[in-house]
């Protein structure tokens, strides 16, 4: 049974909290009375989204934006000692922050590989490793990776992409082995096709066979409410009914 209101005064970092799969996921949170910190590249979208957090009714919860790049160790390092400066520490850390540029592997940009390896693997990387220390001296945390179906079911003309999240499924599955014993559970959602604006698409009348956005919120947001002997380390999620 959940118990909605053991997320109030627990602090999450959302990352890729601007828009998408990150703005639902801080939403589902914030309206669970969690005190929320997201971040995203672009100070104008991180406005628009505490916007829209604002709007939405919450139990409590406090909600503090900040740019940072993820790719940026010492951007990764200030985003969690801000959490923990500003919300007493950092007990959620959803990794969700991701792009994706898709194309055949001869035709793809030395730039596009990087941009997709640093973003969605090397990352996550900088913000575990940076959220690490201060959930062990809190006890415990969560870390919740944001990876996707791709990772596990290559395809053409998605090399990087699929490479960089399979990537992320096994730094995902070995620090929840490292870190288990510390009170740190670590899981993946491995979502399928999600109306976002996600590699540049836009939501269209077409795109009512995918996920919704707050269908992958929800799935993080029970993963959060199982008890502390229950660790689903891995999650699929995908469209009942897929495309022909
Ligand atoms: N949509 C799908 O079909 C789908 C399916 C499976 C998995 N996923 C995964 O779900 C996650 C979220 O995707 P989405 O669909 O919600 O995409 P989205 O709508 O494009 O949102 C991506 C978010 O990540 C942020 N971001 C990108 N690069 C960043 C960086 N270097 N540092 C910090 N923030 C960065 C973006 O903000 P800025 O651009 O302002 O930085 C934005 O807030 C990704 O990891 C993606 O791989 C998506």
């Amino acid at each position: 049974m959940t118990d909605a209101s053991q997320f109030i005064g627990r602090s999450a970092v959302v990352t890729g909290g601007s828009r998408g799969i990150g703005l639902a996921t801080a939403i589902a949170l914030r309206s669970a009375g969690a005190d929320v910190l997201i971040c995203g590249r672009s100070a104008d979208a991180l406005e628009a989204a505490a916007a829209q957090i604002a709007s939405v009714p919450a139990v409590a919860g406090r909600l503090v934006t900040q740019t940072a790049d993820v790719r940026e160790p010492e951007q990764a390092e200030r985003l969690i000692a801000s959490a923990v400066e500003q919300l007493g520490g950092v007990e959620i850390l959803i990794n969700n922050a991701g792009v994706g540029r898709f194309s055949p592997l001869a035709e793809l940009e030395v730039d596009d590989w990087r941009e997709m390896i640093e973003t969605n693997l090397s990352g996550v990387f900088h913000c575990c490793r940076a959220a690490i220390p201060a959930m062990k001296q809190r006890g415990g945390g969560w870390i919740i990776n944001v990876s996707s179906l791709a990772g596990k079911h290559p395809f053409a003309g998605g090399t990087a992409y699929c490479a960089s999240k399979a990537g992320l499924n096994a730094l995902t599955e070995s620090l929840m082995q490292e870190v288990r014993r510390d009170g740190i559970r670590v899981s993946c959602v491995l979502p399928g096709s999600v109306d976002t604006r996600f590699a540049g698409n836009e939501s269209s009348a077409d795109a009512g066979w995918k996920l919704a956005a707050s269908d992958v919120a929800q799935t993080v947001f029970d993963l959060l409410c199982h008890p502390p002997r229950s660790l689903p380390s891995r999650v699929e999620i995908r469209p009942s009914v897929p495309r022909k």
